[in-house]
């Protein structure tokens, strides 16, 4: 993160509120290296926290109003702590007012606690997969746990920012962003298994190797408040109940042969992408371990594949990132996050990193595509005070 980005929020705060801000905090967004689909079916992920940042600058009020400004807006939003409910909360203001009433959720008593001014900055991309809404949600946990002295730990913190994201603002997800975006470490990735929130940190090691990470931005814009991620979602709690499982993380890649047999297709089809998924993610954190990063490209591909074929949730712009990005050199690639939009990531060898750029630039170009943003990200500290 740029010191700008911390200077302008603090700015910003001054402007509008006319005081110094008590204390700057900030969280990441995230990729996701593999483990896509799994958080909810309380399976294993393998995301890492990034170094694009969303920054909030706070004070703590005499009264019981909560003042929320941002750059993404040009208003700012009040409401009384004793009106504060998720059905009154809409559009961007959601998420970090979202989060100051989920926290009532976990030991805040919203009767008792100072009122807040608030405001936004961020350089995480809106809509592109990477986890910009965790960002706020997590850098508002965190910094509202310390003005508020709530004492809460990071995975609890995670749970309250999956409960704004699911209550205020109505997207059925899963913890994987908030905890990647709170636990994340430099230089490693976040092994989370999503049913007991233990997690461990896996060394990438993708510098000294003389990796990259590429992020390619199709720019196609998805919203998992709406339509597909919640069908997804649906499809595999019927497939659990049909296979007599609580979650489909008790599903095994040797039950599968019983699971087409009980299943329709389609159902089958989305039960085989997170169980194969969750195997996937076991294997890579091992390869990691035994072998390096550079050996889990062909486990990137696989998952790729899963979620075009058996998922359905890739695009094409996706689908041409992910195969122009593996024919012009990249060890692997795969969509990242939610799909039905969003980014692609390419582990790219240093050398190699213009010459993927360049080839995904001219194929969406020949496709007749509006160009991608592609840049590399870095595995980065997770969710801070500043
Ligand atoms: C979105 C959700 C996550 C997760 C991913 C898909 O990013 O917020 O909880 O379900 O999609 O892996």
């Amino acid at each position: 993160m740029s010191s700008d980005i911390r200077d302008d929020t603090r700015a910003g705060f001054a402007e509008l509120f006319g005081r110094e801000p008590d204390g700057l905090w900030s969280a990441p967004g995230r990729v996701n290296l593999i483990g896509e689909h799994t958080d909810y079916n309380e399976g294993f992920v393998l995301p890492f926290a990034i170094d694009r940042r969303t920054v909030v600058a706070v004070g703590a009020r005499d009264d019981r109003v909560v003042r929320v400004a941002s750059t993404i807006a040009d208003e700012v939003v009040e409401i009384s702590l004793a009106d504060l409910t998720p059905d009154v909360l809409q559009g961007w203001p959601a998420y970090p007012l979202g989060v100051v009433w989920a926290l009532s959720e976990y030991g805040a008593d919203l009767s008792a606690v100072p009122g807040l001014d608030l405001f936004i900055d961020s350089d995480v991309p809106l809509g592109a997969g990477l986890s910009s809404s965790a960002a706020i949600e997590s850098a508002v946990a965190l910094a509202v746990n310390d003005v508020w002295r709530l004492d809460l730990d990071r995975p609890t913190l995670a749970r309250v920012g999956q409960r704004a994201e699911n209550v205020a603002v109505g997207a059925p997800t899963g913890i994987m962003d908030q905890s990647a975006s709170l636990l994340g470490r430099a230089d490693h990735a976040v092994f989370l298994d999503c049913r007991s929130l233990d997690s461990e940190l896996v060394p990438l090691g993708l510098a000294e190797a003389e990796l990259a990470i590429l992020v390619i931005d199709t720019g196609v814009k998805h919203s998992h408040a709406t339509g597909g991620y919640g069908e997804r979602r649906a499809a595999c709690e019927r497939g659990a109940a049909a296979l007599g499982a609580s979650s489909l993380r008790d599903v095994t890649v040797a039950d599968l042969e019983r699971a087409r047999e009980l299943l329709d297709d389609v159902t089958f089809r989305r039960v085989r992408h997170v169980v194969t998924e969750n195997q996937r993610v076991l294997d890579t954190v091992e390869v990691l371990r035994s072998a390096g990063a550079a050996a889990i490209g062909e486990l990137l591909d696989a998952s790729h594949r899963s979620m075009r074929d058996d998922f359905e949730i890739s695009v094409p712009e996706l689908d041409l990132a992910v195969e122009t990005a593996v024919q012009a050199g990249a060890l692997g690639a795969r969509m990242t996050g939610g799909g039905f939009g969003g980014a692609a990531i390419a582990l790219v060898r240093l050398s190699d990193l213009s010459r993927v750029q360049v080839a995904v630039d001219n194929a969406f170009s020949e496709h007749g595509y509006g160009q991608p943003d592609t840049f590399v990200v870095v595995a980065s500290d997770g969710a801070t005070r500043n």
